[in-house]
């Protein structure tokens, strides 16, 4: 797809993975909406990437479908179409055996992820279709949607659900016939502050700063200091991502030892066995170059 001259769409635009596609967007010579429910992520970013006309930030919160509606009604308003959409915007979600998750956590994760994705594709989608342009769609998964891992049920059941969104998506534009293409990011761990335990987060969803429940605060600071430790730069996330909208890929992953850590899960299967652990330690730490 030719990126130049055409117009991109950011969710979580204000922080991380979303603020990097931005970024690299903008370096493309496209024009770009970044849009995100934090008014203070949304502004500071928006300074930082300093384009002028170039950019509109737009605060939505993509839980809700009819602010992601007004989010595409705007953005086709502001800049006359729309090719690129990238449902990005996602949180950690509360950390906790699956049925120690409080229901505010599980629904944190699956409104913000899931239902997030959901809405932006029930938006863009059509207006994307009715421009009669080629297009794409970027949805954001983890390495979490392909294989779970323990005490992040609501995470996975949300990434696993944007998986099974895109899948689905992609091969209904191709029997229409549609030339927007579709691709699921995958990322293993990035170097962003999205488990950063001084954000705001729902009434009711226990975390370090909760003190509801110490244990899902001790597994939530394992996860951190991996991402600390092995994370890769939202940049090389936002190169991946580049690259795969060119090249019409669907799956796009992030780290070496990727596809062979997605694989156990398949041999299992293909066995009919039980799940073999998915712990920290087992996830692939290289970036893919
Ligand atoms: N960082 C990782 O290790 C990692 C790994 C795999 C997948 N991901 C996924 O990448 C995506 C981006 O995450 P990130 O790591 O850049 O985190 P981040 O916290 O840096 O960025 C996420 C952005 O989404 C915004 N957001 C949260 N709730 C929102 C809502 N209701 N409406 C609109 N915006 C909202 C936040 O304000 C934030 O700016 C997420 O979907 C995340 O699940 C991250």
């Amino acid at each position: 797809m030719q990126l130049e001259g055409r117009v991109a769409v950011v969710t979580g635009g204000g922080s991380g993975i979303g603020a990097a596609m931005a970024r690299r967007w903008l370096d493309e010579g496209m024009r770009v909406v970044i849009a995100d429910h934090s008014p203070g992520r949304l502004d500071e970013t928006a300074r930082a990437l300093d384009a002028g006309a170039d950019l509109l930030a737009v605060r939505t919160d993509v839980s809700d479908a009819g602010q992601v509606e007004e989010l595409a009604r705007r953005a086709l308003e502001h800049f006359g179409a729309i090719h690129l959409v990238c449902n990005n915007a996602g949180v950690g979600g509360e950390h906790g055996a699956a049925w120690e998750q409080s229901l505010a956590g599980w629904r944190w994760a699956i409104d913000v992820n899931l239902w997030g994705a959901i809405h932006g594709v029930r938006s863009f989608v059509p207006r994307m279709l009715a421009g009669g342009e080629s297009g794409h769609v970027v949805n954001t998964s983890s390495l979490a949607g392909l294989r779970a891992m323990p005490y992040t049920a609501g995470y996975s059941v949300s990434k696993y659900g944007i998986v099974g969104l895109s899948e689905a998506l992609h091969q209904e534009l191709r029997d229409r016939g549609a030339p927007i293409g579709v691709s699921v990011l995958c990322p293993g761990p990035a170097r962003t502050p999205i488990l950063d335990p001084t954000r705001e987060r729902p009434p009711g969803v226990a975390g370090p700063a909760s003190g509801d429940d110490p244990e899902a605060a001790v597994q939530e600071q394992a996860t951190r200091e991996l991402i600390e430790r092995i994370g890769a730069e939202p940049h090389e996330v936002a190169d991946a991502v580049a690259a795969a909208v060119r090249e019409d890929r669907f799956w796009i992953l992030t780290h070496e030892g990727s596809l062979e850590w997605v694989a156990e899960r398949e041999k299992s299967l293909q066995a009919l066995a039980p799940p073999p652990p998915a712990t920290l330690d087992t996830l692939p730490a290289r970036r893919r170059s």
